[in-house]
């Protein structure tokens, strides 16, 4: 019998409509659009404003646009798996929250959090309950409204993130598509260099961590920098070499979107030439955990069946991956 495998099946993607430009930074903190888009490649982001709304306001937008765009009825839906670091609250997880604003009554749901490779964990895990047999509908979603973790009087970090959701359908199939191969790495001493300090049981909230900004995204830039070029071009050679796959099998790079001069460093690695790679990291920033689901969304079209194509991502904990993607359709 021929091997289960879990294929893509429909992506779909949702950023708010306010667009936070470098031009509007510049007001705000003391930088300026050159340093910002030559140090980064970033030119705007887009922000999710309006009181009362969350992380899963953008994750139901992409899960609703998914089911109509793939023909999908909510109730078909087996299980939802929200990859997220701005959940709505602590608990309950805003997986159980975008399956009852998107009407998914027989799916169950939980939250995995991974930091920037997020999504790439999420979608590894999900896969194993369709190469099971187990479910036959499965959606993954990467939602952050990193506006709402965003130090806007901080320009080491304010500058870099942006608000978005994207969600990704599987399915299972005998032909030789979907997820073919997967590796993912985790280091949790790299915890201090990327993180946020207080809010959770280590350090609660309180008036003090409020007054020392402790519920902000604190990042010291340069040693991420070094540890994400390093680990995200080294985990998306090592899938091509295991795979016996070459520059020229590869049809695109689709990497997590901290920072452009990361993203060449990769594509450099592998060989593969800037035409193959999936960029957008201009016009949205690091979104965190919707940066591959936007970016598989925007060149949906541009995709054929039996396309390799590379994700890869890095991210806080330090978290890594790679996975490797027959396009299904
Ligand atoms: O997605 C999860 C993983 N995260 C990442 O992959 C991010 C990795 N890190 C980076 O992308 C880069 O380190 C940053 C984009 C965050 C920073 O770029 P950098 O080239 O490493 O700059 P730096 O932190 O070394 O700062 C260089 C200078 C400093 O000034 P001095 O000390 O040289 O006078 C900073 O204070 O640039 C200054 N600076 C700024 N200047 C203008 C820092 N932020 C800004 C800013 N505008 N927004």
């Amino acid at each position: 019998m021929s091997k289960l495998r879990a294929k893509i099946s429909g992506v779909h993607g949702w950023v708010p409509p306010y667009i936070l430009t470098n031009k509007e930074l510049e007001t705000m903190v003391e930088t300026t659009d050159e340093w910002i888009m030559t140090r980064t490649g970033i030119r705007e982001r887009h922000i999710l404003k309006g009181e009362g709304l969350g992380t899963s306001d953008m994750g139901a937008e992409a899960v609703k646009g998914l089911l109509e765009k793939t023909g999908t009825k909510p109730e078909e839906v087996d299980l939802l798996i929200c990859a997220t670091v701005t959940p709505d609250m602590t608990f309950p997880a805003t997986g159980n929250i975008i399956s009852d604003k998107t009407g998914l009554c027989n799916a169950f749901s939980f939250d995995i959090n991974a930091a920037c490779s997020g999504l790439l964990f999420t979608l590894i895990t999900a896969s194993k309950y369709v190469e099971t047999g187990m479910y036959k509908k499965v959606i993954v979603v990467g939602a952050d409204k990193m506006s709402s973790i965003t130090d806007y009087t901080s320009r080491e970090t304010c500058v870099l993130f942006g608000d978005a959701a994207g969600a990704i359908l599987l399915e299972p199939t005998t032909e030789d598509v979907g997820i073919m191969d997967s590796i993912a790495g985790t280091d949790g001493s790299g915890r201090n260099y990327l993180h946020m300090k207080a809010g959770g049981s280590l350090k609660p909230p309180s008036h003090e961590t409020v007054d020392a900004r402790e519920h902000f995204i604190f990042q010291e830039g340069q040693p991420v920098f070094k540890f994400a070029v390093t680990r995200m071009a080294d985990v998306s050679a090592e899938i091509m070499e295991r795979n016996n796959l070459t520059a020229d099998d590869i049809s695109y790079l689709v990497p997590h979107q901290a920072n452009l001069r990361i993203i060449d460093a990769t594509a450099r690695r592998m060989g593969v030439g800037k035409e193959k790679v999936m960029i957008n990291i201009d016009r949205y920033g690091n979104t965190t955990d919707a940066t591959i689901p936007l970016c598989l969304w925007e060149w949906e079209d541009k995709l054929k069946k039996g396309d390799n194509i590379i994700l890869a991502a890095f991210g806080g904990g330090f978290t890594w991956g790679s996975i490797w993607v027959k396009w299904a359709y």
